[in-house]
């Protein structure tokens, strides 16, 4: 068995983030959220992966994670002129797959509880298709299910207006070659993508053995900003306290803490779960419950929670909390000197501020 991951896409509903990086190298829990989805391949026993990027910024995720030899597996990069839909993203990988069966992997979703399961149901089933499902609040985001009587998956609605059932077809599906045949059927939806919920109806009407399984774990589909938050919690309330960089004695450390090598916390307080990265400089600084801090960030004199801080960033002498906030590279907050007291701005195309 192969597996296919995605991790092409616009990403326009995380901008400005990804104005200037590949969604799938944002951190979570200091870990490109790509990796979460590698590893979760990896643990089902599937080394043969495909990773299908996008022309315009596919070179920087080739860049971090090469041919995954460190990793012990092996990646073939599959390049997508633009991001046709999921559908096309499979069809163009016809021949990195062959005769195989795969797991199809939607490089921006995180699982908890792995996949082996679902792949160990698609074997034994002798199923064309395997889809994966998660109980939501809000189906009419997703591809709903639709149910017969006796339980079978008989339809797939892409974001009904009504949907037919609480749930919604996750990011993780399992295919036989049927696959292909249903991909170079269906034609382009009216947004003008091949719809992968349309290969799983062309698969259900042409009488293919269609299976389903329940995500019971925890499923995240990172498309805003609140989903890397809230995903950012997720992980970070599973990690086991570790501490490879300095803390001086007027620190005081609370709960699941990870200070990375190379980190200083000084005359601060860090209550878990956290982690701060290599290289980062904590001082006079309060870092409260589910903050990723990143490599080499600076921050002083302030207060951070609930948040991801990506790599580089300094926040300086500012007095109120920052909280549910995602601060890109590089980015720098301060306290401005002298007279009038402004508030001033740097902000590139789509930053977003909120103000007290
Ligand atoms: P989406 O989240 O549906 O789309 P997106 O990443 O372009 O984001 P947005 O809607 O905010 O613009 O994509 C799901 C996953 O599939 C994600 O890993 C990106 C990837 N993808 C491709 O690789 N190629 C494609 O043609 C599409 C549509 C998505």
């Amino acid at each position: 068995m192969k597996a296919l991951i995605t991790a092409g896409g616009r990403g326009t509903r995380l901008r400005p983030i990804t104005h200037t990086q590949n969604k799938h190298l944002i951190p979570i829990a200091n870990k490109p959220i790509l990796r979460y989805a590698i590893d979760a391949v990896k643990e089902s026993g599937i080394t043969d992966i495909g990773i299908v990027v996008g022309v315009d910024n596919g070179q920087e995720v080739e860049r971090a994670f090469g041919d995954g030899s460190d990793l012990g597996v092996r990646f073939t990069y599959i390049w997508q002129e633009a991001p046709l839909g999921l559908a096309h993203v499979v069809k163009i990988s016809q021949e990195f797959i062959g005769d195989d069966s795969f797991v199809f992997y939607l490089g921006d979703n995180i699982v908890v509880g792995g996949i082996e399961r679902f792949v160990q149901s698609f074997r034994d089933g002798g199923l064309d298709c395997y889809l994966t499902l998660a109980r939501v609040r809000d189906p009419e985001r997703f591809g709903v299910p639709e149910f017969d009587g006796t339980g079978r998956v008989v339809a797939v609605e892409e974001k009904p207006s009504v949907p037919k059932s609480p749930f919604a077809v996750s990011g993780i599906y399992i295919y036989g070659p049927a696959i292909f045949q249903a991909v170079n059927a269906i034609e382009p939806s009216r947004r003008g993508e091949l719809e992968i919920s349309d290969a799983h109806d062309y698969l259900l009407k042409h009488g293919y053995k269609v299976g389903h399984g329940e995500i019971t774990g925890w499923w995240k589909d990172t498309g805003m900003p609140s989903d890397l938050l809230e995903a950012n919690r997720l992980v970070l309330s599973k990690i086991d306290e570790r501490i490879d960089g300095r803390v001086d004695s007027e620190s005081d450390i609370a709960g699941a803490v990870v200070i990375e090598e190379g980190a200083e916390v000084i005359a601060s307080r860090v209550r878990g779960p956290a982690i701060i990265g290599r290289g980062a400089r904590v001082v006079d600084t309060y870092v409260g419950p589910y903050s990723s801090i990143g490599a080499g960030c600076v921050l002083e004199h302030c207060e951070v929670e609930y948040s991801i801080l990506m790599d580089r960033v300094t926040v300086r002498s500012v007095d109120v909390r920052i909280e549910g906030s995602l601060l890109g590279n590089d980015v720098e907050i301060c306290r401005g000197a002298g007279k009038p007291r402004v508030q001033r701005f740097v902000l590139g195309e789509q930053s977003r501020v909120e103000l007290m």
